[in-house]
């Protein structure tokens, strides 16, 4: 059976919750991995430790993050008691890019070439060794690129003629409200920085914490002024 034949009928998790979905996809898929930033991720890590105890869970270190990020993967690492991937970028094409461009390039020209050798080439070259993928998204992450986010896909980023892949977000329909409150309610570890104001964290140079009145990406790569901001993960 191929990755795509395992796939539901596209109604069968179709506003289903987390857990059910989380489920469907520790069951169906043997090679499947759960994507973890260091943020709420963590939620979909509790459910699927009751689940698939020895899910496999990978994060991408980008050389750039937080102090207190690098101590919440470890608190959640020894919590839950779990292996973790920790990705790092390729060595020589970063060591390249930093002495041509420096440390701060994405201040001048954007993002997006920092983001392609510190993420989306490490999560590409991880992605050629699994089924499927389970990240954290929701769609009130963002009203351009997320609103209308499926409970599960085909990876459109990511899929070759080779490789099929799929993808699901659990969490799509829930809000960040649904999020902490779990948190809250099951003692979930969480990153110190959301006790500062940060709501949507990635790397220390390009998060910043945001006002009561402003959308949560908004801390991202603010000095950007597209909509669109997405790191090339999820959307190119
Ligand atoms: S990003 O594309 O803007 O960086 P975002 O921070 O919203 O992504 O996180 C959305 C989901 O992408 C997370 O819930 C997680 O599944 C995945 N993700 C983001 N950053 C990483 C990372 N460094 N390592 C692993 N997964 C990540
Ligand atoms: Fe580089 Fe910033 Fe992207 Fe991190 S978020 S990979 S530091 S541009």
């Amino acid at each position: 059976m191929t990755t795509v034949d395992k796939l539901p009928a596209p109604e069968e998790l179709k506003g289903k919750n987390p857990r059910h979905i989380l489920k469907f996809a520790l069951q169906q898929y043997d090679q499947v991995a759960l994507s973890f930033s260091g943020a709420e991720d963590v939620v979909l890590i509790d459910m699927a430790v009751n689940i698939r105890p020895d899910v496999t869970v990978f994060t991408i270190d980008t050389g750039r993050l937080h102090s207190e990020t690098y101590e919440f993967i470890d608190t959640v690492r020894k919590h839950y008691n779990l292996k973790i991937q920790i990705l790092s970028p390729e060595k020589l094409t970063l060591q390249a890019f930093v002495s041509k461009k420096g440390l701060f390039s994405f201040y001048e020209d954007g993002h997006k070439e920092c983001c392609g050798i510190r993420k989306v080439d490490v999560l590409r070259d991880y992605l050629k060794t699994v089924e499927a993928w389970i990240t954290g998204q929701r769609k009130d992450q963002s009203v351009e690129t997320r609103s209308e986010l499926a409970e599960v896909e085909i990876d459109q980023n990511f899929s070759t003629s080779d490789h099929e892949l799929v993808k699901f977000n659990p969490l799509a329909n829930w809000t960040s409200q649904q999020v902490w409150d779990y948190i809250t309610a099951y003692q979930v570890p969480f990153n110190k920085l959301h006790s500062q104001g940060f709501r949507s964290i990635g790397c220390a140079p390009c998060s910043r914490p945001t006002n009561p009145g402003q959308h949560e990406r908004e801390g991202r790569w603010w000095w950007e002024e597209s909509a669109h901001k997405e790191c090339g993960l999820h959307h190119k």
